[in-house]
């Protein structure tokens, strides 16, 4: 399968070239090819993604590649890269991830940019990030903003130790993890606190084809919301008047074909300036909305 001729070791600029290219083929799904050959190329070598471009013209080893060669027969069985690697990187963060949660997505930023988006930078007070998986989201909120404490709440006990996990490395000391069915995990007291309310729930509706190294790896709790997807959506939606503060703000990533259903599910319980936001490319992921 090596693109190079017998005998002459690649470069780690080639080889991240040809891997890359690998990743575009559509069978890989493939969120950002690039990226993802970075991802992989760098734990054959011992390296952070980050660290690649040092290493760039160096020719690598048999011993790397003989260990890339067993990663990449992984990543095809298929197998997700992020549980490969045992790590995702989310705007500037890098979060453990294994087969305990949800892989966060690329995208999630999305989400993080829309709730930051009604938090000025010297905010106080209380932050949730519900059915928040491993906690990519909430502590990307928690550390664009060091005034916020931070709850992280999942129905999965297993997601939920990885939340702490990832807290403590980020942000230290200000993130509180609960295990429980949406709201019912949090402590009462929290009613009416939150400045913002960060949410990506199972949303993808019951029956739909899911790629193989998606069902076949990621927990299942994670994906299904019912006939037209939004059963979660909607009880989430149903409580948000008392959880949130005045003012505050809810951002909620969705399917870009339920953005104006959410929309109008949102307005139904008085939220205002109902937004949605789109990604790189101009597709809307995102809705959000505040508390009047
Ligand atoms: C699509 S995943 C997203 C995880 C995380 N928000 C992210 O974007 O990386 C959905 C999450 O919802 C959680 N979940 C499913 N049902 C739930 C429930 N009834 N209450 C709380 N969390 C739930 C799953 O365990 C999973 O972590």
């Amino acid at each position: 399968m090596s693109p190079f001729a017998p005998g002459a070791r690649p470069t780690v600029g080639e080889l991240w070239a040809a891997l890359a290219e690998r990743m575009r083929a559509p069978e890989m799904y493939s969120e950002g090819p690039r990226h993802e050959a970075a991802e992989l190329l760098a734990h054959a070598l011992g390296l952070l993604p980050r660290d690649l471009e040092a290493r760039i013209e160096s020719r690598i080893t048999e011993a790397e590649h003989s260990a890339l060669l067993g990663i990449l027969s992984r990543r095809l069985s298929p197998e997700p890269t992020a549980y490969i690697v045992g790590g995702v990187e989310i705007g500037p963060l890098r979060f453990k991830v294994d087969r305990r949660g949800f892989i966060p997505r690329l995208d999630l930023t999305v989400l993080v940019e829309a709730g930051l988006a009604g938090v000025p930078l010297e905010a106080k007070g209380r932050a949730l990030d519900l059915a928040s998986g491993i906690g990519a989201a909430g502590i990307c909120v928690a550390h664009a903003r060091p005034g916020l404490l931070l709850d992280l709440a999942d129905v999965s006990p297993e997601a939920i130790e990885l939340a702490r996990e990832n807290a403590e490395l980020h942000v230290p000391g200000r993130a509180s993890c609960w295990s429980g069915d949406l709201f019912g995990a949090l402590p009462a007291d929290r009613r009416g606190s939150y400045i913002v309310i960060t949410a990506n729930p199972p949303w993808v509706p019951d029956g739909t084809v899911l790629p193989d190294e998606v069902i076949d790896h990621e927990p299942n709790v994670s994906f299904f919301g019912g006939p037209d997807g939004l059963d979660l959506v909607r009880r989430i939606i149903s409580e948000l008047g008392s959880w949130l503060a005045p003012g505050g703000i809810y951002a909620q990533e969705c399917d870009p074909s339920q953005v104006t259903k959410v929309l109008e599910l949102l307005r139904g319980v008085g939220l205002v300036n109902g937004r949605a936001h789109a990604d790189a490319e101009g597709v809307l992921r995102v809705v959000s909305a505040v508390r009047a």
